[in-house]
């Protein structure tokens, strides 16, 4: 039986908290990493790491708020070294699809000289329920850069179920994944299907890149818009517009398709506007 846990670095998050859940149900001694668990971890604070990785076997890597930020590569080079320090085994990296920074920080794990698995995602399902975007679901207007694009949708209780073999089973050392839904849609049969599901009008309106902007610098600030407006340029432009086969390599099955997404989410309540 395994004793030394294993770390969920973005334990609340939408993979963290799913991936958390399934090692837990496995048996397995998990140490939750965020901010606020009780061994704290914190990317912006890095006296908080080599408590967190003490005596830890693997970890799990999501990073926030997304690796084309800024520093991202610099902290994922610093938490190889702590990692390595710490005499941690085996790192598992969430990564983007299509994102050139976030192909230099699954280089940066891949030459790390520990065992890692490489989980490199589509565009999340979740985005639309538990993400940014539930809250234009409700309001029944998403708005995106997108154009009439399509993307593999991938849904997130694939990547955790990916993540956790490769946290649990060395078979998948020095893997990459490519995590895809099974089927290719545009934001506005997305919407479409989210809308019939939860029996509420949802409509997708493509806006410019200069547009998104401006709508998140009121959210976010400069930063934040500059950094999220570049991976919608780089990610939505329809290179990204094929299926992989990831799901199936990792685990032997089918990836989920966005159809269940809708059905789960709707009787979740997701998109159930407050009375
Ligand atoms: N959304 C997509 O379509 C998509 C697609 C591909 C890849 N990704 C990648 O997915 C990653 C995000 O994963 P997710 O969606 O599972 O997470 P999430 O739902 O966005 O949640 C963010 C997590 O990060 C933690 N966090 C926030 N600030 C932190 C800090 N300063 N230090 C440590 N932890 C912090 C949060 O915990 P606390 O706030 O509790 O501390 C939470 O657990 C990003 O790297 C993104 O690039 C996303």
């Amino acid at each position: 039986m395994q004793t030394a846990p294993i770390l969920v670095i973005g334990s609340t998050g939408k993979t963290g908290s799913r991936i958390v859940k399934s090692l837990e149900q496995k048996g397995y001694p998990v140490r939750q990493g965020a901010r606020s668990s009780a061994i704290p971890f914190d990317w912006d604070r890095p006296d908080t790491w080599e408590a967190a990785l003490a005596g830890v076997t693997a970890a799990y890597v999501s990073y926030f708020p997304d690796l084309a930020f800024p520093g991202a590569a610099d902290k994922i080079e610093a938490l190889v070294r702590s990692a390595r320090a710490a005499g941690v085994r085996k790192l598992v990296l969430l990564s983007g699809r299509g994102e050139a920074h976030a192909r230099k920080c699954e280089d940066i794990i891949r030459n790390s000289g520990l065992e890692f698995t490489l989980v490199r995602a589509a565009w999340f399902a979740q985005n639309f329920s538990e993400g940014y975007l539930q809250g234009p679901v409700l309001d029944g207007m998403v708005a995106l850069p997108a154009g009439d694009i399509k993307e593999p949708i991938a849904d997130v209780d694939d990547i955790a179920d990916v993540a956790v073999a490769a946290l649990t089973d060395d078979r998948h050392n020095g893997e990459l994944y490519e995590i895809t839904g099974p089927r290719l849609l545009s934001f506005a049969e997305a919407a479409a299907e989210i809308s019939a599901a939860a029996g509420i009008p949802v409509r997708y309106m493509p806006i410019t890149l200069e547009q998104f902007h401006a709508a998140m610098l009121g959210i976010g600030g400069p930063v934040v818009a500059d950094v999220f407006t570049e991976i919608c340029r780089e990610t939505l432009d329809g290179h990204n517009a094929y299926l992989t086969d990831g799901v199936e390599r990792a685990l032997g099955r089918k990836p989920r398709d966005f159809a269940d997404f809708c059905r789960t989410a709707a009787a979740s309540g997701a998109w159930k506007k407050a009375a």
